[in-house]
């Protein structure tokens, strides 16, 4: 069972965003399949740095768009994003250095984490960009 399925009321009105956060619920349903399948560590490692990255480029993938069209609100945005990245890149430091197991509760922090940000920051862009005509 998924822990999470992406469905429209997370649609942020950006087809590029939404596509993007499809991908990311889908690796945070591997991080958490291969969790409780119990993977070794390198396979762990594998799949957490495959989100930690696809993250990252996605959070740039937003930035450029909203730095393009002027977005107001670029700077309360990139903090959230800079905020999420620090604390997942320590965890991650952690996890590869020995000193911390993934959780569960790794993983449904970064789930719920991402529900909010879409729901409550992504989505206050889809006005502003949809008059800018990126849909
Ligand atoms: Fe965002
Ligand atoms: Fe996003």
């Amino acid at each position: 069972m998924p822990l999470f399925v992406w469905n429209k009321d997370f649609s942020v009105g950006v087809e590029r965003f939404d596509d993007e956060h499809k991908k990311l619920f889908g690796m945070m349903n591997n991080l958490h399949d291969a969790m409780r399948e119990g993977r070794g560590k390198s396979v762990m490692s594998d799949v957490l740095k495959e989100l930690v990255d696809y993250t990252h480029y996605h959070f740039q993938h937003e930035e450029k768009v909203m730095k393009e069209h002027f977005y107001p609100q670029l700077a309360a945005h990139q903090k959230a994003h800079k905020d999420l990245t620090d604390r997942v890149m320590e965890y991650q430091e952690q996890f590869e250095s020995g000193k911390r197991m993934l959780s569960v509760e790794m993983v449904e922090f970064l789930v719920d984490w991402l529900k909010k940000h879409i729901a409550g920051v992504d989505k206050q862009y889809t006005e502003f960009l949809n008059s800018k005509g990126v849909a």
